[in-house]
């Protein structure tokens, strides 16, 4: 018995809280319009939910206990709109029921939180004109939208072709955030997804550049791909961030011809048999073919 009246008792604030609820029948006598198409949204699902709890009311899941509102609703204080409040206040209410779909992503940390860009910036819930996700605008023209530089690179000569449709921003990138696959990553985070647990999102799509190698070479893993390409788009071929290769790998491979190898995951210094100042020796792909890494060549020959 004395159990049962503690159990009362500690249901009795939640009692309490549950009576400042309406039901979404009230809401719908004066929304009948976002009544109306709310039975295509994903969110209908709490809705229908069996469960009332906490968690879903239904409107007020999101729009927070409305008693107050219909007394006079042009009193904002009386009812959340979610959209225009501050970040971290659109974090929590978003977050409460969907914080469990975003524990590999980080993000409160991420670089869109703590510059204020929150889900509603880039989520209209009552008004998506795009087919999934409820995105405020197709996605391409929402990353756009505020990343212009972006915009820029993907008309670049050689591209991935983003523009063109065949490939879109969140394939590669996290907009939710991410833990960094990469070393690099750690010092210049910018929100690259993962791939298979702990790969860069390039090897999803380019899975003969994944490994493991025999003989691997090292800026693979730890700069990323970022440490040869751009991305983006580049002016040179093959997305590589130089016009002349042999530059891009000597920021690396220092040619200080005797100097001895290097000390742990040093670069090799190239030896003086490369004679630098003949054309031969300037695509050095022509014979380190198998760049990305090896199963046979510790110099990646074959
Ligand atoms: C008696 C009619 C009435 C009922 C019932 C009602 N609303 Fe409203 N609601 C309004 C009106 C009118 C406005 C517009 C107020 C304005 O623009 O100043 C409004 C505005 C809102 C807004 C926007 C507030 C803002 O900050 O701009 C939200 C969100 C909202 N209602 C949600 C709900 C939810 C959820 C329910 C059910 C719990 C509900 N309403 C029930 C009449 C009602
Ligand atoms: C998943 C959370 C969520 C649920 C569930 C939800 N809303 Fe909203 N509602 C929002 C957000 C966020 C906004 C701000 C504008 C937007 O994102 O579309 C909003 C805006 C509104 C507005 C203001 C009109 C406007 O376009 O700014 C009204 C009215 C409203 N909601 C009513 C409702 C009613 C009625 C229901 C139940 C059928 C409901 N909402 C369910 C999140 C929600
Ligand atoms: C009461 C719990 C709850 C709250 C609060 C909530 N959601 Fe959801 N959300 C859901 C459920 C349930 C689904 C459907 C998931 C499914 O189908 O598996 C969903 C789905 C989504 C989807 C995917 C839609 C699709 O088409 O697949 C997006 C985007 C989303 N929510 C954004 C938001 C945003 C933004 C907010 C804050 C304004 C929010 N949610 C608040 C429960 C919630
Ligand atoms: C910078 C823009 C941006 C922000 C901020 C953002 N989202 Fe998203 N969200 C997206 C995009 C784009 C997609 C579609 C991803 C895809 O196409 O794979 C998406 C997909 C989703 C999905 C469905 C797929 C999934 O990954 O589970 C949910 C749920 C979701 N977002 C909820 C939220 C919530 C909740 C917040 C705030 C805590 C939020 N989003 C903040 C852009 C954003
Ligand atoms: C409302 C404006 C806004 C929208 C929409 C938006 N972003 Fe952002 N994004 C920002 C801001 C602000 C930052 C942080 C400042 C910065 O680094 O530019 C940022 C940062 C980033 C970064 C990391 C850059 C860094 O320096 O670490 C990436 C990557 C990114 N956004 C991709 C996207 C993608 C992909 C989308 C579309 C799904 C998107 N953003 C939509 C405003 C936006
Ligand atoms: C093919 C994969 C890929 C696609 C597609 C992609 N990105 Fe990126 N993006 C990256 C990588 C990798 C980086 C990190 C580059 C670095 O650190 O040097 C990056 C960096 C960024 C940055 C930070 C730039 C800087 O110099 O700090 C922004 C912003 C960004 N991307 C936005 C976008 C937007 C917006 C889209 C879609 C229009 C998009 N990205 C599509 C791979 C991609
Ligand atoms: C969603 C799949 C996908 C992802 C993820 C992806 N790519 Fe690509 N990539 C492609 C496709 C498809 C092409 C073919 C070129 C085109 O679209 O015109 C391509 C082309 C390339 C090329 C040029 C190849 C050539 O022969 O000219 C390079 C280099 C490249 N990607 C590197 C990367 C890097 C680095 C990343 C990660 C930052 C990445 N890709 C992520 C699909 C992808
Ligand atoms: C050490 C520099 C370097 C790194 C790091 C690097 N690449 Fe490359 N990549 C190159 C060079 C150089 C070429 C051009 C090869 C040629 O022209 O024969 C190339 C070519 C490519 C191509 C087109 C030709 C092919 O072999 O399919 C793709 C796709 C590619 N890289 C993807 C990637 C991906 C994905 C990563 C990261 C996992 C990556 N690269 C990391 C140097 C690099
Ligand atoms: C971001 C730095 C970086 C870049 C750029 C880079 N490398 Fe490397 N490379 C390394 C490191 C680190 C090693 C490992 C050296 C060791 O094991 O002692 C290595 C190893 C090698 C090896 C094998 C050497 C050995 O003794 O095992 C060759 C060959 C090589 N790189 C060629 C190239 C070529 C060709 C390019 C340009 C396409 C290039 N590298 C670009 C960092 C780089
Ligand atoms: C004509 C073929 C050829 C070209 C072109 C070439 N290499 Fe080599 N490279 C070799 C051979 C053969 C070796 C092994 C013999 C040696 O080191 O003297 C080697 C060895 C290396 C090593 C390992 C040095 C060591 O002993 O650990 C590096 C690093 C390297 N090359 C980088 C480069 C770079 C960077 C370029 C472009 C500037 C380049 N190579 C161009 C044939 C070539």
């Amino acid at each position: 018995m004395r159990i049962f009246l503690l159990f009362l008792t500690a249901l009795a604030p939640l009692a309490a809280q549950q009576t400042r609820y309406l039901s979404d029948a009230v809401c719908q006598t004066c929304h009948p319009d976002i009544w109306e198409k709310f039975n295509r949204n994903a969110h209908f699902k709490i809705i229908v939910s069996p469960k009332p709890v906490q968690k879903t009311f239904g409107c007020e899941s999101c729009h927070g206990p409305g008693i107050d509102h219909p007394k006079d609703p042009r009193i904002k204080a009386n009812i959340n709109r979610i959209e225009g409040r501050a970040a971290n206040q659109v974090l929590d209410a978003c977050l409460a029921c969907h914080a469990k779909d975003f524990t590999r992503s980080n993000i409160r940390r991420s670089a869109h939180s703590t510059n204020d860009v929150v889900c509603t910036n880039c989520h209209s819930i009552h008004a998506s004109p795009a087919p999934k996700y409820l995105l405020a605008k197709q996605q391409k023209e929402l990353c756009y939208s505020c990343h212009l530089e972006a915009k820029a690179q993907f008309n670049m000569p050689f591209r991935h072709r983003v523009n063109e449709g065949a490939i879109v921003c969140t394939d590669c990138h996290n907009p939710h955030g991410t833990f960094n696959p990469t070393w690099r990553g750690g010092a210049r985070p910018r929100l690259v997804a993962d791939s298979f647990g702990n790969d860069e999102a390039c090897v999803k799509c380019h899975t003969d550049k994944r490994g493991p190698f025999v003989y691997e070479h090292p800026p693979m893993r730890i700069e990323g791909c970022e440490a040869c390409h751009s991305p983006h788009g580049s002016t040179n071929p093959r997305l590589l961030k130089r016009p002349a290769l042999f530059t891009m790998c000597l920021e690396c491979h220092t040619d200080v011809a005797g100097f001895g190898r290097g000390g742990f995951g040093e670069p090799a210094p190239i030896t003086s048999f490369h004679r630098l100042e003949q054309p031969k020796f300037q695509n050095c792909v022509t014979c380190h073919v198998r760049i990305h890494g090896s199963n046979t060549n510790r110099l990646f020959q074959r």
